[in-house]
């Protein structure tokens, strides 16, 4: 990246002095964070390796970054540290995909420089070449990112700043993403908004998109931790001038907003005709109303589609087909207790549909259709068996990853349990809700027996309860097992449960018992998404 050098000096201010020095500093810094060519080595056959779900070769990520389809190709970026399995040192990681199942990572492309780090951010296709940059008929793809420069430990391996000031940047490539250049040598397009706003000074994670009725570029910006939950809309023309054109200010608002434009379904998941924007943050707390290019104006109270370990989802911008994509970071994978070359993973693709359900506009996920590749083998149960009979036929199937389908419909006071891998979820009749405990957290509590509160604690015990569950008569239940993770789906994706959970490698049953016609169920294994690298 020759753009170190000039990144040092206009944005520091830093005079060139020992300009061979401060070469080699860059060549040594640039060695330094592209680690990608020791990455090849390493392959896709450890034992807990997820099987569906993205992870990188080797070391730590989080939040997806810039995820753009264009011309045939998904662009998944992602924070990553290329130097270890802890956060750090952020990187933007990237792989490419066709489907969105079947990933190849890339060498990584934007590397840290000057004192900071480029932090999570969104990227489009520039169709009318706003930015001026198009090299023939490939357009540019342009991304926005937060440079954070700040003055707490633990960032990374660079000489710290002086002082916390996170300003909006843009890189772009001009070759479908191969390579990404830095504009302006990694200065702002949106400089800090000001101490005023955000005394912290750590305002980031811009969106940005083409808003056609109005054809101007916008960016939303998340104005920090000390903002009071502004948020800040801007406008451009060129995609390097922005100017701001309206506020939120939202109490639950946290990081990572993201703005999209959804078509409204009925309950049963028909088109109404009508559309809505939906925005929500990194927690996944969201709004549904109206924007006109400018403004965001909530017609629904905030409501929440968050349950379990999972943070910071963002969808694929220019989607080919009119489906919005989101995927979100499994938080605490923590694959490296498992000795495990990376650690962390990301949420398998999900469509976003927005359903009215009476007044109500609610937000649904439902696992993109491209999964149905990755089937090796099919089960069906026979229709409405009871518990029992459904449980010495499930005593044979043993797969160890797979997508589970199934409905059944409570008859009586006792619970309906669902054991998958150790991992337990429990309807329980009277509260009409489930309740769920992976495996780690069921074996943690069984050993918690006894324990002193300060003990407990530290054994880290997650259990989440999915409410509602019953719908019609019945329960209606989707469930993606990973080696490291469950994400679980009721009622078509109206409560969603994304959670980090690894399975044994030596459990592989699968049971249901309780009072309960089963009334369908469906299991495919899945094979590794990985195989054919
Ligand atoms: C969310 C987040 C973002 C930030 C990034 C840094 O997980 O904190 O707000 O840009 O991670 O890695």
């Amino acid at each position: 990246m020759n753009q170190t050098k000039n990144a040092l000096s206009n944005l520091f201010g830093l005079a060139l002095v020992g300009c061979s020095l401060i070469g080699k500093t860059e060549a040594a810094e640039e060695n330094q964070f592209q680690t990608f060519p020791s990455y090849k080595n390493v392959g896709y056959d450890q034992p807990y390796r997820p099987k569906f779900h993205f992870t990188s070769l080797k070391n730590w990520i989080n939040d997806p970054n810039g995820m753009v389809y264009y011309d045939g190709e998904y662009h998944l970026f992602f924070q990553h540290n290329p130097l270890g399995m802890g956060w750090g040192n952020m990187t933007w990681g990237h792989a490419i995909s066709t489907d969105m199942v079947h990933w190849t990572q890339q060498p990584h492309k934007i590397l840290p420089f000057g004192n900071g780090y480029p932090f999570s951010g969104t990227g489009l296709v520039d169709h009318n070449n706003s930015l001026g940059k198009q090299v023939g008929d490939t357009k540019t793809l342009v991304f926005m990112y937060s440079y954070a420069l700040d003055d707490r430990p633990r960032f990374g391996v660079l000489p710290p700043p002086k002082e916390t000031n996170y300003h909006q940047a843009i890189a772009y490539s001009t070759d479908k993403g191969r390579t990404l250049r830095l504009l302006n040598d990694g200065g702002p397009v949106i400089p800090n908004q000001g101490r005023e706003v955000d005394p912290k000074g750590t305002e980031r994670d811009p969106k940005i998109f083409w808003h056609e009725p109005s054809r101007k570029w916008v960016a939303i910006l998340w104005l920090g931790e000390a903002s009071g939950g502004k948020v800040r809309f801007f406008n451009s023309d060129d995609l390097q001038h922005w100017t701001p054109v309206s506020d939120i200010t939202r109490k639950w608002a946290h990081e990572c907003f993201d703005l999209v434009e959804l078509n409204v379904l009925d309950e049963a998941g028909k088109p109404l005709g009508e559309k809505k924007w939906l925005i929500y943050d990194g927690s996944l707390d969201y709004e549904v109303g109206s924007f006109d290019g400018k403004e965001f104006k909530a017609e629904q109270p905030v409501k929440n589609d968050k349950l379990g370990d999972w943070n910071a989802a963002q969808t694929f911008n220019n989607s080919p087909d009119g489906r919005t994509v989101i995927i979100g970071w499994l938080v605490k994978g923590n694959f490296y207790r498992k000795k495990m070359p990376f650690t962390e993973q990301l949420s398998f693709p999900a469509t976003l549909q927005l359903r009215k359900i009476g007044t109500e506009y609610q937000l649904c996920r439902w696992p993109i259709k491209e999964i149905e590749s990755l089937r090796s083998k099919s089960w069906s149960l026979p229709k409405d068996l009871s518990a029992t009979e459904a449980n010495a036929k499930l005593a044979a199937i043993t797969p160890e990853c797979f997508d589970l389908t199934v409905e059944f419909q409570p008859e009586g006071e006792k619970d309906v349990v669902l054991s998958l891998r150790g991992s337990v979820l429990t309807y329980s009749p009277a509260k009409k809700s489930i309740h769920f405990i992976g495996s780690e957290s069921a074996a943690n509590k069984a050993a918690s027996v006894g324990k002193s509160a300060e003990e407990i604690k530290k054994l880290g015990i997650s259990e989440y309860v999915m409410p509602n569950a019953l719908r019609n008569g019945s329960v209606k239940l989707r469930i993606l097992v990973d080696r490291g993770s469950f994400e679980i789906f009721v009622n078509d994706g109206e409560t969603v449960l994304t959670h980090s959970v690894i399975s044994e490698l030596d459990n592989k049953s699968i049971s249901i018992t309780g009072d309960a016609v089963i009334k369908s169920a469906e299991i495919h294994e899945l094979k590794s998404s990985w195989d054919e690298r």
